[in-house]
Parts: C-alpha cells; structure tokens; sequence
C-alpha cells in the first residue's frame, strides 16, 4: 500500500485571517441543538425509524469493492455513532468539526503530537490541569523536544505576547482552570496570539458551552474532556478536539490513525443521551455552587474560596462577560493545611472523595497531593494550589443538604 493511503490529509496550515467557523444550525438555540444535532430520526438514518439515535458497534466496514475504500473504513478513526456525538459536539462549540478521543488527555495530546515538531513549542500557563501540566514539562519536552513556555503573568495579554516566539505552533488557555478557577481574558488572548500568527486552544472543560463560547470569543480550537460535565455521571471516559475541518481531519488521519482511537460506539452512544440534559445541569450545578461558594466564604474554619461568582474573585468582572454562569466546579482552603484538608475530606458522609469532577452526584479531591503533585512546591504556589485546598465538585443534590455535610465536616477541625 502507497504511504499516501495512510497520510490521506495534508498537514493543516494556520491561517489567522480566516472568518470564524459559520454553522448552518446557528440560528438554533444551544437547548435545541444539544437534543437534536448530528441526527434527526427520519432524515438521517431512515431505515431504522428509531427516534433515539441507534448505537452502531461494528469496528469495520466491508468494502463493496477491491479499490473503493469505504468510510468509515475502521473503528479507530470513524464509526457512525461517534461521528454523531461529533457533529453534535461542533454544533454545540459552534466550530467546523470536532475528533474524539479516548480521553481529554488524549485529545491534547493528539493535538500537540500532531502540530509540533522537536525545536518547536507551546505557550501555556500553570493554571492547567494535572496531566497537561505533566505533559507540558515532561512528556512533549522530554520525549519529543517540544518545549512549553509559561506567561508569567498570565492576567496581563503583554504577557502572552512576550512568551510568543517564532516556534510558537500553539497558544494554550483553560478558563475557568481546574482546580483554582483561574479566569483568562480569552478575546485578549485571541487577538494578541493571531497578531503573531497563532492558533489558539481554549480548554472549555470546566465551564462547558452551555455557559462559554470560546469560539464565539476568538479560539480557533476547544479542547473538551467529555469525561466530566458533558458526559456528568463518571460511566464515559473520553475527549475532543473541535475546530477548523482540515485540522481535524488532519488530527484524525495523521495521529489518531496511528496511535488511535476516538471515543468506542457505547461510549458515545451514552454521551448523546447525557448531552441532551446538559444546559439543565448546568444551571443547576451553577445555582448550588453559587450557594456553597457563599456559604463557605462565611464560614470561620475556610480561609479562601475559589469561585468565579464571588464577588472577591479576581476576575470577577471577566468572568461575568465571558461566561453565563460559574459551574459546578470550585476550590476552597481550609485552615490548618493539609492535615485539617484530610480531616475535613475524611469526614464528609455525603460529598465522595475521589479523582473526577463535572458528576451529578458531589465530589472532593485534594489537588495538592493527588492531580497536581509533580509540580514543586514554588509552582503549586504561583498556581495557588495551598496544601489545604479541597477542590469541590458541586452535584445536583439538594444543596441544603450538601451544605449540612459541608457543616458537619468543618466542625471536625
Ligand atoms: C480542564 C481539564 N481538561 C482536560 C482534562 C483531561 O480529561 P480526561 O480526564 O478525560 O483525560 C481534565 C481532567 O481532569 C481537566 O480537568
């Protein structure tokens, strides 16, 4: 077989002055998208008349003929029910197209294996999540010589600008970011990264496009984890890419291809069914995280709160324009650090230690020792994560009773 069959899509050539991404279901609002995008019962799969989407599990598709090569050809770059969650997730990120993943992990790292070349780098800030950070200062460095470079004042575009290099293949944003809820001017850095010739990358995980638009707002490419909020039970594991179609089909065909896959039928299958209650949660995830986050600001035992609907949150005022809600995502220290951090964790009877977030029922994680422990102690610091920071993950609980056991826990300290 001739090496073009596999490279099947040029490399994708960033071009700043291309108009934004004009959807054809743009004029539908988000609520109606998220049931109905990517299929509708009788146009588009008519001989099953089912009017939920059906779950196609076949990871190959026969060829009618010896050199007519059938699409999709194989499960690890294309199946028809991943292609729907697909289309569903461009239309609801209003980009070109979209590429899943086996994680969102997986999807950053299929983006920047894809992009970059050793001698090449990335800027991005402390304020990612823990297995960006890892593969920002080890795995694409170390392995690959893609190096990454850190704004120093991530706050200030000045800053974004200075750390831009001729290298530079990609811009990096997560805002809100987990777990300090860290908010980033993304139209500022739009404009400073596509005066340099740049693409920019927002990672819309924690906020979801239910409550951001980081296309809207000048991002060429939206990094998804759909594992948390979008899928919102912890039963899918899986990511996406959305953006410019001939970076997606160049990230499908030229990684994925290779090192595969994206998201397995079931998977996406379940995530169609989730999507579907997204802008719902999310209204409620916001309204019980806007409660806790007050009722803890006043609480004696919790030094700092970490949430954007917080009058004291230092981009308060951003938050607010570029988001239209604050999430179920936030942070809050207690005092006594990390001992008093257990003790608290420990104790809840409702609210369930362990590694995720974005699930309908409430979660707690110490970042310090479990997502962000290979960050020295003088970056934990500059990226605010204290010792005795607990990052919560408000659920759709009663919120009564959530702070009930908030309450109960504190008073163990
Ligand atoms: C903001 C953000 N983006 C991406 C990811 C990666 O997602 P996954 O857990 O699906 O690999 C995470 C995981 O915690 C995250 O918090």
């Amino acid at each position: 077989m001739s090496k073009d069959l596999f490279f099947m899509r040029d490399p994708w050539v960033y071009n700043p002055k291309t108009e934004p991404p004009q959807r054809s279901d743009k004029n539908l609002g988000f609520e109606t998208r998220s049931l109905h995008a990517g299929f509708h019962p009788l146009m588009d799969m008519e001989q099953f008349r089912a009017f939920v989407p059906p779950i196609v599990p076949s990871m190959t598709y026969p060829y009618k003929q010896f050199d007519e090569i059938p699409y999709p050809v194989y499960g690890r770059t294309k199946t028809p029910t991943a292609a729907l969650l697909e289309e569903r997730l461009a239309s609801l990120e209003g980009g070109e197209a979209c590429l899943t993943a086996g994680s969102g992990s997986q999807a950053l790292f299929n983006l920047i294996f894809n992009i970059a070349r050793p001698g090449d780098n990335i800027v991005t800030t402390l304020n990612t999540f823990g297995e960006g950070y890892k593969q920002a200062t080890t795995i694409f460095p170390e392995r690959c010589g893609v190096q990454f470079h850190f704004v120093k004042d991530p706050a200030d575009p000045n800053s974004w600008d200075q750390a831009i290099d001729a290298e530079t293949k990609l811009v990096w944003i997560e805002t809100p970011s987990n777990p300090t809820l860290f908010v980033t001017d993304i139209a500022a850095v739009a404009d400073v990264a596509h005066a340099r010739g740049v693409p920019l990358m927002v990672d819309n995980t924690t906020a979801t496009a239910a409550l951001q638009k980081p296309m809207q707002l000048g991002a060429d490419i939206v990094l998804l984890s759909v594992t948390k909020f979008l899928a919102g039970n912890a039963t899918v594991l899986g990511g996406a890419l959305v953006g410019p179609e001939a970076l997606i089909e160049d990230v499908r065909w030229n990684t994925t291809e290779f090192v595969g896959a994206i998201m397995q039928p079931f998977d996406s299958w379940l995530t169609l069914q989730y999507l579907e209650t997204l802008s719902l949660r999310m209204e409620r995830h916001s309204l019980n995280s806007q409660r806790i986050a007050e009722f803890l600001a006043a609480h004696p035992k919790v030094k700092h709160v970490n949430h954007t609907g917080l009058s004291d949150h230092p981009q308060r005022e951003l938050a607010q324009k570029q988001m239209s809600g604050p999430g179920g995502l936030m942070s809050f220290v207690v005092s006594g650090g990390m001992q008093s951090a257990a003790k608290v964790m420990d104790s809840f009877e409702l609210i369930c230690h362990a590694v995720t977030f974005g699930t309908s029922r409430s979660i707690c994680m110490h970042p310090a020792t479990i997502t962000h422990e290979h960050m020295t102690p003088a970056e934990r610091t500059a990226a605010g994560i204290d010792d005795g920071l607990i990052r919560l993950s408000v659920g759709l609980e009663n919120v009564e009773d959530l702070m009930t056991d908030l309450n109960q826990a504190l008073a163990k300290i």
